[in-house]
């Protein structure tokens, strides 16, 4: 079975977030089940572009509307990441430092995609699957089954697996010309509400649609940023795959980003030894419980609540919590959180970035992750956390819900709210440092969390059976 992932994201050549993650991690589970698993992204200007060996794979030319491009197609050499990784160059357009946020990011993505099947159309074989990820890939299915130059491609089943529904890549009707020709019969396929979308295009062209949970298939029906009334009717072929992590890289004995390992027997003192850097480095008091944030620092994640929340925690329960928070996104947000740094009585610190390393050790060192999202697809961070021995706190909600059971119920290890709203936010923290205070309680937690099986067996086990009912 041979597999091309088509992505934006993949790690560690470039990752936003945890489409990066998954589409780093699946495949490579995907080939030690046996599969071919190929990934194909846009190649960025990135540190691992530098520092890696490249062949040149294909070279080719197409057009995006009346605009004609030379692309190129590179393949990593020594096969580092436990499967191809192919890189596709169009000068001018991918090769920069970030992976989105240009204001010619639909230009971008529509021509990465119609490179890609432009160099798929070329292959002298045909792969099983095509595998396609998000919004940026959403218009493959489309092009592999009505450009009348791809057609050949059309018996190739494809999936698409939707990370996040909130963007959909709309473009307006003006750029319809972009796509290599096409069908006129069947532009109902590409549009939404006047738009192109290349989201709702990939649900109603591709042969599968699966979602990063259960639980999210289930609230797209009543809440898809407009297309709720697509995720009913193409319901029949949705299903919810959770995603797993890749328990190679986040692994509290080995992790290569943090200096105290630790495991499941020594996870007190591990994660105290790990708190103690951060409690310096930040300056922060080591003696009281520290919740951290990590994320992009977007409504979605329920990042503008953070600020009211956490001063109305000081104020409500008094200063007995640390904050630490890492993350980017809206300025307003990163203004607001940077403002509180001048209150801090050493129980507050923000890093406003990017910063792998420094999340490592977060996962290790925090006693407690807070995620008030709004949406939540998935979410890896409160799997990287429990593996880590970090108590989640996590609006019932999407991925959150299907991998954290509070610990008031029976067999749980995490702290779960309704709501993401502010007060909400606040009696979690109140019920964190409740926690904090039962020492044997929250020892008995972290063996039950860091003994859940998150790995990817089982997910992998479950495409695989998707793809085999398309053949
Ligand atoms: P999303 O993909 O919606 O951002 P996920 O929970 O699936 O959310 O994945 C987020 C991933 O990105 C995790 O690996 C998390 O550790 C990482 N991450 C998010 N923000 C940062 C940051 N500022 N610095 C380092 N890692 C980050
Ligand atoms: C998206 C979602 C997140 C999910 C990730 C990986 O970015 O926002 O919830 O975990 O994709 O599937």
């Amino acid at each position: 079975m041979e597999i091309i992932h088509v992505s934006a994201e993949c790690y560690p050549v470039a990752k936003a977030g945890g489409l990066g993650d998954v589409v780093g991690a699946l495949p490579k589970y995907q080939q030690e089940s046996g599969c071919i698993a190929k990934v194909v992204m846009p190649m960025y200007r990135t540190k691992f572009l530098m520092e890696n060996q490249w062949e040149t794979v294909h070279k080719g030319y197409t057009h995006l509307g009346y605009w004609w491009f030379n692309y190129t197609v590179i393949k990593e050499s020594t096969n580092k990441l436990g499967f191809d990784l192919y890189l596709v160059d169009i000068y001018g357009l991918l090769d920069r430092e970030k992976i989105y946020g240009y204001d010619d990011d639909i230009e971008r993505f529509t021509s990465f995609q119609i490179a890609v099947v432009d160099w798929l159309a070329s292959w002298n074989h045909r792969p099983d699957i095509v595998h396609v990820h998000d919004h940026h890939a959403g218009l493959i299915p489309f092009m592999m089954k009505y450009c009348f130059q791809y057609q050949h491609l059309q018996n190739i089943p494809t999936i698409l697996t939707i990370h996040n529904a909130q963007y959909q890549g709309w473009m307006g009707w003006d750029k319809s010309h972009f796509i290599p020709a096409w069908d006129p019969w069947k532009w109902g396929m590409l549009d939404w509400q006047n738009n192109i979308n290349p989201l709702a295009c990939g649900i109603r062209c591709a042969w599968k649609v699966t979602t990063v949970s259960w639980s999210y298939l289930d609230e797209l029906r009543v809440s898809a940023n407009g297309l709720e009334a697509l995720f009913e009717y193409e319901k029949g072929k949705c299903v919810g795959i959770l995603n797993g992590i890749d328990v190679s890289v986040w692994n509290s004995s080995t992790d290569r980003y943090i200096e105290n390992h630790y495991s499941i027997k020594n996870v007190d003192a591990g994660k105290l030894k790990n708190k103690k850097l951060l409690c310096d480095r930040f300056d922060l008091d080591i003696n009281k419980p520290l919740v951290v944030f990590i994320g992009r620092l977007v409504g979605e994640k329920g990042a503008d609540l953070l600020p009211q929340a956490i001063g109305d925690s000081f104020y409500y329960i008094g200063r007995k919590m640390n904050f630490l928070i890492l993350g980017s996104g809206f300025p307003e947000i990163e203004q607001a959180l940077e403002n509180m740094k001048s209150l801090s009585n050493r129980d507050f610190s923000v890093y406003i970035g990017y910063n792998e390393s420094l999340s490592h050790l977060m996962y290790a060192g925090a006693d407690y992750i807070l995620m008030p999202s709004r949406v939540e697809p998935c979410g890896l961070n409160q799997m990287y956390a429990m593996r880590y021995g970090t108590v989640p706190m996590v609006r019932n909600t999407g991925g959150l819900r299907d991998t954290v059971i509070d610990y008031g119920e029976k067999g749980g290890y995490g702290i779960r709210f309704n709501n993401a709203i502010v007060g909400d936010i606040t009696q979690s923290i109140w019920r964190a440092v409740e926690l904090y205070q039962m020492e044997e309680k929250i020892r008995e937690i972290r063996q039950r969390m860091m003994q859940i099986d998150f790995s990817w067996e089982t997910s992998v086990k479950q495409y695989l059976d998707i793809y085999e009912s398309l053949k």
